[in-house]
């Protein structure tokens, strides 16, 4: 069962109400949180988490793409995040970090960049719901899926197998019809799609085709 998750970065930010019922059959939703520090990019950070919380009953997969992820994570589950995600090269402690998220009950994910090798979360992967395999660098919507990744979903998933076969393994960047094959059989099973679903013509309709891939 492949699990689809719409970024909102693609969505209207004036119309967040609008456009989110428009992806209500997809299994989450994603809220990327940048400060303009970790990437050269600022989102959104708290209130719209939870103001966004106030009128969806989605499950919220957040994103976290800054520096200092531990000192965030009491106001991003409090705002309501059901899966806080955040970086291995944000250098927080990241077994505190993870045990944090998990102290609010909520799924705790790691999440690395496409030139940090899959190795670089084996440490953990045994206390995590999630690893994050991003598909492009951090930081911006609309950018070209880079193959070079493929194999470290295969990675992760084959040393998740042996530990923690439970372990979701999600992708982020870059996902259309295409790349979204390709991460599938890579080993990937949660796939984030910004543009694509957003800048479609039927969001709901290309969520329903995602979730059928
Ligand atoms: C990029 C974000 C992504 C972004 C993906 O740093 O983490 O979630 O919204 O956008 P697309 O799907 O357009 O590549
Ligand atoms: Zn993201």
């Amino acid at each position: 069962m492949i699990k689809i998750s719409p970024s909102i970065l693609a969505a209207d930010f004036s119309n967040l109400q609008r456009d989110i019922s428009k992806v209500k059959n997809a299994t989450m939703l994603h809220i990327d949180v940048m400060d303009g520090h970790f990437v050269p990019n600022i989102s959104v950070g708290v209130p719209v988490v939870k103001s966004i919380r106030n009128f969806t009953d989605m499950f919220l997969d957040v994103h976290l793409m800054i520096t200092n992820p531990l000192d965030y994570i009491e106001a991003f589950c409090n705002a309501g995040a059901d899966s806080v995600c955040f970086h291995l090269e944000a250098e927080s402690d990241v077994t505190k970090t993870i045990e944090k998220i998990k102290s609010f009950n909520k799924r705790a994910a790691l999440a690395i960049k496409p030139d940090t090798p899959a190795e670089a979360v084996f440490p953990f992967v045994k206390n995590l719901d999630m690893v994050l395999v991003m598909t492009v660098e951090p930081g911006f919507g609309g950018q070209s899926f880079m193959e070079k990744t493929l194999p470290k979903i295969t990675a992760v998933r084959e040393y998740a197998n042996k530990v923690n076969p439970a372990l979701d393994i999600q992708v982020d960047g870059g996902i259309n019809f295409d790349t979204a094959k390709k991460v599938i059989s890579a080993g990937s099973n949660v796939l984030v799609a910004g543009s694509f679903v957003f800048k479609s013509e039927n969001p709901s309709e290309t969520v329903d085709k995602l979730l059928k891939l």
